[in-house]
């Protein structure tokens, strides 16, 4: 059946705008399956797979990048102006086409603070920050564009090439400790797997329309620091007291240690039955690991 569903999805051709950390990764996820992928970016780049897009600029994609386009992703976060950069730019064109699938990778940054406590796609969208009211206002729009539309809420994003290692070799982590404060976090692989999977699910009767994806341990940044450091056989620096830390952090760092959430995944792994490819950060970092070591880019 999953064989059977995956076949299915062969000859499907996507857009996915913001090719970015997780919007390449996805995409060549997506290319394994043996689909036609193409990835927007803001500036001419090399390959045949990317196009331009650019929303500020209002440089719209070339035509040929619609042709037989069944699905769309969107990785990109809203305009300053909370604008979504798809929508605002694409929607009518978006609107001919005979998509099967819409996706758009959100955060969940949109439910605000819950000091800690576990929330999920059923809790109210609480957001504190400016930027996550701009998100939720996108979000919005997405879910009434008349689109086939999916929602992924995302915590902290992290994979191979971004992780708490490139922070360690470029000697710009920050060891912060504040006491019951924890971050959600998911591994990249498992947005792109999750999203396959989801994909593969769509004419499911119990079809959600926005879903989280997180792993299964949040917990504190410092745990995964301290981790990290002993994964690397190195002596983690002495935690700063997130007091007097306030003063080293931007302020958008500081934003992120304004919010406590633990967030659930139990709609995408218990209710749709969708298995972690990395359940904690030890099993994500196992992976970042192995893959620095092969590329040898220390
Ligand atoms: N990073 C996290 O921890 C995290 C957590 C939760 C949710 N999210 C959200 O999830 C999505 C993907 O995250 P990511 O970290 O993979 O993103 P990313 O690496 O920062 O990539 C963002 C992409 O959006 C494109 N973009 C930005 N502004 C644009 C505009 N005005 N017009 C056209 N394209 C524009 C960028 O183009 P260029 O390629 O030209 O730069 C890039 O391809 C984003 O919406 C992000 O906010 C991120």
């Amino acid at each position: 059946m999953e064989n059977f569903a995956r076949n299915s999805l062969k000859k499907k051709k996507f857009i996915i705008f913001g090719g970015g950390f997780s919007g390449q990764f996805i995409a060549n996820e997506i290319r394994k399956l043996g689909c036609e992928v193409l990835t927007s970016s803001r500036q001419i780049q090399q390959n045949t797979s990317s196009f331009v897009f650019d929303s500020i600029s209002n440089e719209l994609p070339p035509e040929y990048v619609f042709d037989q386009t069944t699905h769309v992703l969107s990785c990109i976060p809203p305009d300053k102006d909370g604008k979504d950069p798809v929508l605002s730019r694409l929607h009518k064109k978006l609107k001919s086409l005979d998509l099967e699938w819409v996706g758009y990778l959100s955060t969940t940054g949109v439910y605000g603070n819950t000091f800690g406590e576990w929330v999920t796609e059923r809790d109210p969208a609480r957001p504190l920050q400016d930027r996550s009211k701009r998100r939720l206002l996108c979000e919005r729009n997405w879910l009434t564009s008349n689109l086939p539309i999916q929602i992924f809420r995302l915590p902290g994003i992290y994979g191979p090439g971004r992780s708490t290692f490139e922070s360690i070799f470029k000697k710009n982590i920050k060891v912060i400790y504040k006491p019951n404060q924890v971050f959600s976090r998911i591994h990249v692989a498992d947005i792109a797997n999750a999203i396959i999977y989801l994909i593969l699910k769509i004419n499911n009767v119990n079809f959600k329309q926005i879903i989280n994806i997180a792993d299964n341990y949040p917990t504190s940044q410092v745990e995964v620091i301290a981790h990290t450091y002993k994964l690397l056989g190195l002596k983690m620096p002495e935690p700063i007291d997130f007091d007097d830390a306030k003063k080293l952090l931007s302020p958008i760092a500081l934003s992120f240690w304004e919010e406590n959430r633990r967030v659930s995944n139990a709609l995408l792994c218990k209710d749709l039955g969708y298995r972690l490819i990395h359940k904690n950060y030890k099993s994500g970092l196992k992976n970042c690991l192995e893959i620095i070591k092969q590329k040898n880019i220390r």
